[in-house]
């Protein structure tokens, strides 16, 4: 039986949807990460959610532990990863309210450990990142965007971020240059780690506003708050329904 996991980025974090739920502590070696194990529907394919932000949004972007999270994962035989994400769009064909499934990303982070693989007794590893996210989880995910109706768009360029501050209106203009479509603080190094321990990872990133100086006024966190929770019911409804993936 397949293990999926879904990480619940900002605005994703109540694991209700679960049956039979229960947490589990995971030791790694970058530190304890807090799984809730459950199930979505009656074939039991088990299901881990993590909170990639804490329950309380407690841990900023740049502060996630996010080898320890992915760490945990494989551990527990997670095979394929869905993780949601806020983002802010650079593409006025990416509106608030619709969700992109990331094909490629643009790395501007700049103080995270993006490697499993440090030298010493693992050795040098370089691995392969011409799709660093998975093209079938995301065709399931889009089948079943496209069955139900909902505004989801099948690729599009994730641009990471080091955050916690939004970004300036010059460098969106120079994201938009450079091809990406979209901008947040999380899918690096997060897809790089999955994609290290031969994780299927995708990224459904809900975009929440659009970018600054796009956007006719200033960002708040609270304004991306709003945005996930007017959409977190099919945003879940299109995690749940394409499991087994
Ligand atoms: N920038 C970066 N991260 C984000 C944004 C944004 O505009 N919106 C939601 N997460």
């Amino acid at each position: 039986m397949m293990k999926i996991a879904v990480i619940g980025g900002t605005g994703v974090y109540d694991s209700s949807w679960l049956a039979s739920s229960q947490e589990l502590r995971v030791e790694t070696p970058y530190g304890p990460v807090e799984i809730i194990q459950g199930q979505v529907n009656q074939k039991g394919d088990a299901v881990y959610f993590l909170n990639r932000h804490g329950t309380h949004h407690q841990i900023p972007p740049h502060l996630v532990n996010y080898r320890a999270n992915i760490w945990a994962l494989k551990h527990v035989g997670v095979e394929r990863i869905m993780a949601t994400a806020a983002v802010g769009s650079l593409n006025v064909a990416m509106p608030p309210g619709s969700v992109v499934l990331c094909d490629q990303f643009l790395d501007f982070t700049k103080s995270r450990v993006s490697t499993f693989f440090e030298g010493g007794p693992q050795g040098v590893v370089h691995t392969d990142m011409t799709e660093p996210y998975c093209p079938h989880i995301r065709k399931v995910i889009y089948q079943q965007a496209v069955t139900r109706g909902y505004p989801t768009i099948n690729g599009g360029c994730y641009v990471a971020t080091e955050g916690p501050r939004f970004e300036t209106p010059a460098e969106i203009r120079a994201f938009r240059l450079l091809g990406g479509d979209v901008v947040g603080m999380t899918s690096v190094p997060e897809v790089i780690l999955a994609r290290e321990l031969g994780l299927c990872y995708s990224t459904l990133a809900l975009v929440t506003n659009y970018a600054a100086g796009i956007s006719p006024h200033h960002l708040t966190h609270q304004e991306v708050l709003d945005l996930m929770a007017q959409n977190m019911t099919y945003l879940k409804q299109l995690i749940v329904t394409s499991i087994p993936l």
